[in-house]
């Protein structure tokens, strides 16, 4: 794997090289060279069409990422979907009835739906649980003093809080678990399978999703799945694809994204050892060294809109239904907004970073949760396993939109179970 801090020079990069939509070129290293080329030189670039992709608008610089983000009028993430891969027009229409692929208004009734289930408040009543939940994970670790981070540490949590929050039983955690990499991961030759493969585990989900529903309907809990089944919008209750999609929607952005972050992030402080041991000095630096983290990893790297009119991005022409993917792994390393964005600096204040989305309607609906969780296990791995250091080789995903990592062998001291 690359030392990221080395690459955002990319001096000698020639457009002509660039190749954004082949999943393989992330690798090895996010290719943060081209980004940081086509900011400097052609920061709303018409990305060819290749092999596996027609051509698209590539966006990477900050202001512009944002300004796509937040004008749903002019970008729509309805027309095309929100996700990079053009679909035939049969699954395009069934993913229109999830929130990720409406505009306003349609995606404000659907939002507030599940708005009530993120709050705030909910997230804090969650932390003591969640502390839990962290510990529990460290002990089934820590007497073996060595680990794979991302699935026996990282993975856990956020699996763990979705399948509370949705009221998913314990003993079928690991099987949506199971699911939800497939659909995601369908890229790595790890986790795939073929495009059927994929298909097959979304509809393995929505089974479990009906079965579950049903399960709901008959004895209610306080948990998101019941009271999906009891909102209506305009009148209507929802119905079961709609509850299947919901929960989909929810599985996936939940879980892959904090894994990838906690990972990431792990794999930054390897390469940055003197900022562990910053933090492992200050507790106090844990809220920046969150933001840090989220800005330096991203894990989420791009999203997709379709423009639905005549239009610039900055001072680039655009045409009526033209394809436009905005990358918040560029954005984030824009050194306009961020003083040396290749640094990986947990007192970064300010650190206004997109991670979650540059303020548009869809803005990340678990970001509360995701900083709740990434602080609270940063902090249980900073007190019980201190001395945490990388013994192997970091793999990391093949995807040009998830920032992933898929192992991250590790290895600290032994110690033993918190007593309970
Ligand atoms: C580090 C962790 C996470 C990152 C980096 C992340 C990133 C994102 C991004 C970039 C978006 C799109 C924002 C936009 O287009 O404006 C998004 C949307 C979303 N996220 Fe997250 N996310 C994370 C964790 C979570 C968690 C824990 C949940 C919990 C369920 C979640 C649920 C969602 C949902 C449902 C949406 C779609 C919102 C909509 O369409 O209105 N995410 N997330």
């Amino acid at each position: 794997m690359g030392e990221e801090g080395d690459v955002g020079l990319g001096h000698d990069v020639e457009l002509g090289e660039i190749d954004l939509a082949d999943s393989r070129k992330f690798v090895d290293h996010v290719p943060h060279e081209w980004f940081s080329e086509l900011r400097r030189n052609a920061p709303v670039w018409w990305h060819p069409g290749t092999s596996t992709s027609d051509g698209f608008w590539c966006v990477t610089g900050y202001q512009d990422c944002v300004a796509v983000n937040r004008d749903w009028e002019r970008f729509s993430s309805y027309r095309g979907g929100a996700l990079f891969h053009d679909m035939e027009p049969e699954a395009l229409e069934q993913q229109r009835l999830m929130m990720l692929n409406m505009d306003p208004t349609m995606h404000t009734r659907y939002r507030r739906l599940v708005n009530r289930g993120f709050t705030p408040k909910m997230v804090r009543d969650l932390e003591a649980g969640i502390v839990g939940y962290a510990d529990a994970i460290i002990d089934a670790v820590c007497e073996r003093g060595s680990a794979d981070f991302v699935e026996e540490i990282a993975a856990e949590l956020p699996l763990l809080v979705i399948a509370e929050i949705l009221g998913i039983p314990v003993e079928d955690r690991r099987m949506v678990f199971d699911w939800s990499n497939r659909m995601i991961g369908s890229e790595d030759p790890e986790y795939q399978v073929s495009e059927t493969a994929a298909a097959e585990a979304a509809m393995a989900v929505y089974a479990y999703a009906d079965e579950l529903s049903s399960t709901k309907r008959a004895s209610p809990g306080a948990d998101v799945v019941s009271a999906l089944l009891e909102a209506e919008v305009e009148g209507e209750r929802l119905d079961q694809l709609e509850i299947d999609l919901f929960f989909l929607l929810l599985i996936v952005a939940g879980n892959e994204t904090t894994r990838n972050l906690m990972s990431g992030a792990m794999t930054a402080f390897f390469e940055h050892p003197d900022q562990w041991h910053r933090l492992l000095g200050d507790r106090s630096l844990l809220p920046t060294a969150v933001e840090e983290m989220l800005r330096y990893v991203t894990p989420v790297m791009h999203f997709r809109r379709t423009a639905t009119q005549d239009c610039l991005i900055g001072d680039q022409a655009v045409s009526a239904g033209d394809k436009v993917v905005f990358w918040h792994i560029s954005a984030n390393r824009d050194d306009t907004v961020f003083d040396n964005p290749d640094l990986f600096d947990v007192g970064r204040d300010p650190n206004p970073h997109i991670a979650f989305g540059g303020g548009g309607p869809h803005f990340c609906l678990g970001a509360n949760l995701a900083r709740m969780e990434i602080k609270v296990m940063f902090d249980r791995l900073l007190t019980r396993i201190p001395d945490i250091h990388l013994d192997g080789e970091v793999q990391r995903l093949r995807s040009n939109f998830i920032n992933g990592t898929k192992h991250l062998p590790v290895a600290f001291e032994p110690s033993a179970p918190l007593a309970r």
